[in-house]
């Protein structure tokens, strides 16, 4: 069957330049638009919640609190996709009855707001008729769009079927793996969406977070991300002038006396310009609680906040402070620098260092006399590559030429894994057929101690990372310490242990190796620090009391 939406993607929200395009791409007179059918169906998304039905993102994150509205949400998104003929929507969700949540309040739309009855007979389906069968878990429209609900424990009912949207309810109890191999090739015939709703969980839903991270910033991967915390759940009716309680309660299909007690200031009918309160929740309530619960577990589960693993090794790390396509895009003024860490994941990732100057920024960093580290490109490959798969794609990259560098300007071209002589050897040999005199460094680097420096640079906001380099930012949220038991979980220190967990820290380790033998260690007691113990321990201690002043006191 083709899709009833005929190449558009998305129904236009509004009547916009889109919706202008829509009309000549699909040479239609007139086409519908969400808010006219929103409209008719008596929904008012929340001021915040525009944003995610105006996106035409091809993979939308929603990370939501509890009741902060997301099932709501997403239930009127997909109405004016049913009530246009021949859509196939799926909603996916870690079983069949949380999936069913979504269903039963599209069913409410359909029912109590636009008069779609429902009928008996899939066969027999008349004009405004809607059938659900249980068996298939579908929601039919006599328009020939339907609804299917999957699970996420029954991956095999994903069905080889073209698909024009698909929504996924608790997004951070499905499996990746779901996303690529099972959700996604559904979409290609129609060049549809995927929206994935959540609460960020603890250890659980890693893409989810990622995704959502990614989302935040500049990126090319067709990613948009928005938050719906609980404690926006309401909206703000402002008064034009004589309106009744029941007028404006009506209007939000809500109890007049539930308006009255949120307002209890108010008179009526209201003067123009009055701002009238219409919770969807008992927000007060949530107010009283917010001071017993743990402050970060009402970040995570209220405010829509990623509670965070606590065993990252670095926690501070976030897309939206540290990517940055401007400051960490190719300079063809400056050497290039390559860190290796070659092995069953080999990774490369190309460096350059920029004067804070040229920037725009201050100098603080006092390893580097005033450079920051630019992490401009990376090559990332999971599955076991030679040096020379690898030296192929270094040639065939914009800043490749700048690996020539002048004389005077570095005696060396990056850096290497120390345990890797053999491909170290090869490297030299590849490339100086090329660039004569090419030259990689290594160094034992003891784990703590570089992951020390690297924070250190962090701290210091003196690294930058193009979003090109995506694998550099999933190893930097998933290089995490062993976790401890949940029995423990409120008094096992992460950090207490020695080293991080060996894994997700490829280009890292690299990053690390290149940190170091470039501007040395940050508190280290051998000579090869440039900051001395003391120093640094003094320094760590200030920037705890700052991270606790900032979560505690500012809350
Ligand atoms: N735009 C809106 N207009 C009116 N009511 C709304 C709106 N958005 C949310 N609500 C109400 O807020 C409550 C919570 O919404 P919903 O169930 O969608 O939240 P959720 O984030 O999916 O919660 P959960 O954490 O339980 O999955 C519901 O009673 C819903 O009807
Ligand atoms: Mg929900």
């Amino acid at each position: 069957m083709r899709s009833g939406l005929q190449g558009i993607s998305h129904i236009p929200t509004y009547q916009d330049t889109y919706w202008q395009e829509t009309k000549e791409l699909l040479g239609w007179e007139q086409v519908p638009h969400k808010a006219a059918i929103w409209k008719v169906m008596g929904y008012r998304p929340l001021p915040h919640v525009w944003a995610i039905h105006e996106s035409r993102a091809t993979h939308r994150i929603v990370g939501g609190g509890n009741r902060g509205g997301k099932t709501y949400m997403a239930s009127s998104e997909v109405v004016p996709y049913m009530l246009w003929p021949n859509t196939t929507g799926w909603v996916v969700s870690k079983n069949y009855s949380m999936a069913d949540q979504l269903r039963l309040e599209v069913q409410g739309w359909l029912t109590d707001r636009l008069q779609i009855t429902r009928g008996t007979r899939l066969d027999t389906l008349k004009w405004g008729e809607y059938y659900w069968s249980p068996k298939n878990q579908r929601l039919q429209l006599w328009n020939g769009s339907r609804l299917d609900l999957k699970s996420v424990e029954s991956p095999d009912s994903m069905h080889a079927v073209p698909v024009d949207y698909i929504i996924i309810d608790e997004a951070a109890l499905c499996p990746f793996f779901l996303y690529d191999n099972r959700l996604i090739p559904r979409l290609i015939d129609s060049g549809g969406w995927i929206l994935s709703i959540g609460t960020f969980e603890f250890l659980q839903g890693e893409w989810f977070e990622e995704y959502f991270d990614i989302g935040q910033g500049d990126n090319d991967l067709d990613i948009a991300s928005f938050m719906m915390p609980t404690t926006k759940n309401f909206h703000i009716y402002m008064g034009r002038g004589g309106e009744e309680l029941k007028d404006v309660a009506d209007d939000y299909h809500t109890n007049p006396k539930k308006v009255m007690k949120g307002n209890p200031d108010i008179t009526w009918p209201l003067k123009p310009g009055t701002q009238v309160i219409i919770n969807n929740i008992d927000l007060k309530w949530l107010e009283k609680e917010r001071k017993r619960i743990d402050p970060r577990t009402f970040e995570a589960r209220y405010l829509a906040k990623s509670a965070g693993n606590q065993f990252r090794v670095f926690p501070d790390y976030n897309i939206s402070t540290f990517v940055d396509k401007d400051k960490a895009e190719y300079d063809p003024d400056l050497p290039v620098f390559l860190a290796i860490d070659p092995g069953g994941t080999y990774a490369v990732a190309v460096v350059q260092f920029k004067t804070a100057h040229s920037l725009g920024l201050e100098s603080v960093n006092e390893l580097s006399s005033g450079y920051h580290c630019c992490i401009i490109d990376e090559i990332y490959l999971q599955t076991t590559t030679t040096t020379h798969e690898i030296y192929d794609i270094v040639t065939s990259r914009e800043w490749f030429s700048r690996l020539w560098h002048q004389p005077w300007e570095e005696p060396y071209h990056g850096c290497i894994d120390v345990m890797a002589p053999e491909q170290r050897r090869t490297w030299e040999r590849k490339v100086r057929e090329e660039i004569p005199g090419f030259r990689l460094r290594k160094k034992k680097v003891g784990v703590a101690a570089g992951v020390k420096t690297l924070q250190y640079w962090l701290d210091m906001g003196s690294l930058w990372v193009h979003p090109r380099a995506r694998w550099f930012s999933t190893e930097m949220k998933r290089y995490h310490y062993k976790e401890v038991s949940l029995a423990r979980l409120e008094t096992g220190d992460p950090r207490a242990k020695k080293n991080p967990v060996d894994s997700w820290n490829h280009l890292i380790k690299a990053l690390i190796y290149l940190l170091v033998i470039r501007c040395g260690y940050w508190g280290k007691s051998k000579e090869s620090a440039k900051v001395s113990r003391e120093k640094a321990s003094e320094y760590s201690r200030k920037r705890r009391q700052e991270e606790y002043r900032r979560r505690v006191i500012h809350g």
